[in-house]
């Protein structure tokens, strides 16, 4: 079945077809390249996205990855799916085929995370690398840039599932002027353009406000294009 999606990049009220998603998902524009989509996932597309993550979870799982050079860890813990998965410690950020933990490859990028990519991002080569974020009651991510990506004319492209985010988002450079939003569950958001190495971040999590994860919190789904397409 065909649905209809506003498209995010395309000029005012273009519309693209996409496959099954929402149909007529609605995008605000935050700033030049910053797009919300409010709602972008039906409550039965974030249980069925739900599942998958947990299952891939079962598979890869949550690690506390730590900063650069000082060790210190991030209140965020994190996994991936996809042939790369982005990992932090004290040797840098990087991309790598396998979970630092188990050494085992990343688990597959489920079909609606694709899907949903490549209907916010139509024409763009699929994503390699699909962050798996988990934000407990007082887990925030602090102001930074996507930039360890050789692609950046690819957008990133994510998704939210459980309680409700404050993100931040700003300019290109990090004392810009920033202005902050909720994300919901079922929300997806997009940096592309003159977004694309845009500062964001998390300031905190609205504990207990989705029922969709049973220990509770929020999970981010991140998609990104690594390398350059052939
Ligand atoms: C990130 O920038 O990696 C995560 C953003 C979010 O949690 O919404
Ligand atoms: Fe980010």
């Amino acid at each position: 079945m065909k649905s209809v999606l506003y498209a995010a990049s395309g000029g005012e009220g273009r519309e693209s077809e996409v496959s099954t998603l929402m149909p007529r998902a609605a995008v605000v524009a935050i700033a030049p390249g910053v797009d919300h989509f409010p709602g972008f996932l039906d409550r039965a597309a974030q249980e069925a996205l739900r599942d998958d993550i947990l299952a891939i979870l079962r598979e890869a799982p949550l690690f506390r990855p730590r900063m650069p050079r000082t060790g210190k860890p991030f209140s965020v813990e994190m996994s991936n799916c996809g042939p790369l998965g982005w990992v932090s410690d004290e040797g840098g950020y990087r991309y790598q085929p396998v979970h630092p933990k188990t050494g085992r490859p990343w688990p597959a990028i489920p079909a609606l995370l694709l899907d949903a990519f490549a209907a916010i991002a139509p024409g763009t080569p699929p994503p390699e690398a699909c962050l798996i974020n988990y934000y407990g009651a007082d887990a925030r991510m602090g102001l930074h840039q996507d930039r360890d990506e050789k692609e950046l004319s690819a957008p990133v492209v994510s998704l939210s599932l459980g309680d409700t985010a404050l993100f931040r988002v700003g300019g290109l450079e990090r004392n810009a002027p920033t202005r902050s939003f909720r994300l919901a569950s079922g929300d997806a958001m997009s940096l592309v353009g003159e977004g694309r190495l845009a500062f964001h971040g998390v300031d905190r999590i609205i504990a207990g406000s989705s029922t969709l994860i049973p220990r509770g919190g929020r999970i981010n789904l991140t998609l990104r294009r690594v390398t350059k397409a052939a």
